[in-house]
């Protein structure tokens, strides 16, 4: 079987309890809801970056010593807030090369437009595949770079996952080198869970739509009205949960595999952890970097932390 998406998903549904990799929900129909997501008055985190990259672009430059970079972008998505930090560097009198990688080719075509409407001479290199791939091209260049991690990306690893990943992108970096991590902190749970938990069922439309690529894919026959959308925040360890509810005992099939799901079992799809500045911290002094200098909105929801 040469299918990771097949693969992925068929482990993934005979685990216990059941949990899916939330890297697959970014088809071209999941790119697309992710974009009402961002625009959602409740999903908070893309404004309260977006503020931190239009403020503190100008003392961030100031921290990086070089004039040239290399700006490498892991899981780009559309760029619509990189294209501000990229215009608050090239202020600063930095020479920007920009690299995003991203799982999904069509929202690399996205970026590619979002940015070149508004710097039509950036020089920009896209590479589309999963980053845990893709990273191994980084090693190879000789430009400093600064290394974006935006957008919370980083809460959808838990726990050692999180420390693991960054471990990995310092195998990446040199002495040179910065990375940009964008995370979402601790604040009020019922503002958090709201965040995940829309009334327009935007969020729950994007959770289902991974049953319905597998519909599409991999001749799955999931009927997602028999699912429902359930999001929870654990407060004490800052995680919030996706998952899909069964709503009755019922068999999928997906490929020559039959699934069973019991009545009320859950369907782990997504983790979105937050932080305090302290995780933060320790998370980073983890993966092996030793400085950290963290930038913050003003309600302080979220941190753009700048990582040497
Ligand atoms: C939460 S969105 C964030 C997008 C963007 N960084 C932002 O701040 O708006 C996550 C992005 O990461 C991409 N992605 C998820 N898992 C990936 C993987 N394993 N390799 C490469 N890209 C991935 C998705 O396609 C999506 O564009």
């Amino acid at each position: 079987m040469d299918n990771p998406f097949l693969e992925d998903m068929l482990a993934g549904l005979q685990r216990q309890p059941k949990t899916l990799s939330s890297k697959y929900f970014y088809d071209k129909e999941g790119d697309k809801i992710f974009q009402e997501i961002m625009n959602m008055e409740s999903y908070y985190l893309p404004s309260c970056e977006l503020e931190i990259i239009e403020q503190k672009t100008e003392d961030i430059a100031k921290q990086i010593g070089s004039t040239e970079l290399d700006v490498i972008e892991l899981g780009a998505g559309d760029g619509v807030k990189t294209v501000k930090l990229i215009q608050g560097l090239l202020a600063a009198g930095k020479k920007v090369n920009y690299v995003p990688l991203d799982i999904s080719p069509d929202v690399l075509e996205t970026n590619k437009s979002n940015i070149l409407k508004q710097l039509p001479q950036l020089s920009i290199e896209p590479i589309a595949g999963d980053y845990f791939k893709t990273m191994q091209k980084l090693s190879g260049r000789t430009k400093p770079k600064l290394i974006l991690f935006l957008g919370s990306n980083i809460g959808n690893f838990k726990g050692q996952s999180g420390v693991d990943f960054l471990t990995l992108v310092k195998k990446h970096t040199t002495a040179e080198d910065y990375l940009l991590l964008g995370a979402d902190l601790k604040k009020d749970p019922e503002i958090i869970l709201k965040a995940y938990n829309d009334p327009e069922g935007i969020t729950a439309r994007f959770n289902l739509n991974l049953l319905h690529r597998m519909n599409k894919e991999l001749n799955a026959n999931f009927d997602l009205a028999n699912f429902k959308h359930y999001p929870y925040y654990n407060p004490i360890s800052g995680t919030c949960y996706s998952y899909l509810i069964s709503l009755k005992d019922q068999k999928v099939e997906i490929a020559d595999s039959t699934i069973f799901f019991q009545k009320n079992e859950p369907l782990h799809t997504e983790v979105s952890q937050k932080y305090s500045l302290q995780d933060l911290e320790e998370l980073i002094l983890a993966a092996g970097f030793n400085g950290i200098e963290s930038f913050l909105d003003t309600k302080e929801w979220f941190s753009l932390s700048l990582i040497r």
